[in-house]
């Protein structure tokens, strides 16, 4: 099940509820225990993914220098973010990471400010 999951998320780049019935179907399993294991790992997304990926270091450097001010400036724009532990950029702290990609951590340097 794990694996028609990960090819569905793959596809849609996460798991529409549709999909997921059409697997019960297939699988002649509930949909209740097919969405059990999708809801159970954090890597499967029950929810279309944010237009931009972000994520919001909270390590001890970020959080010296300003990284809650980040946060906070990216909730007043309702943008949705992650928070992770050192990503090893510590000297450009507070780090914020968009698409993959190392962006300024100031929040008036924000790339859609
Ligand atoms: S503490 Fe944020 S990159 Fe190291």
């Amino acid at each position: 099940m794990i694996e028609r999951l990960h090819s569905v998320q793959l596809l849609h780049g996460y798991l529409p509820r549709q999909e997921l019935q059409q697997l019960a179907i297939s699988m002649a399993r509930p949909l209740s225990e097919v969405m059990g294991v999708a809801s159970f790992y954090h890597l499967f997304r029950l929810d279309p993914p944010p237009p931009h990926r972000c994520v919001v270091c909270r390590g001890t450097a970020c959080f010296v220098r300003g990284a809650e001010r980040l946060e906070a400036a990216l909730r007043q724009r309702g943008v949705a973010f992650e928070t992770t532990s050192c990503m090893g950029a510590c000297g450009q702290a507070p780090v914020l990471v968009v698409d993959g990609a190392l962006a300024m951590g100031q929040p008036e340097a924000l790339p859609w400010a």
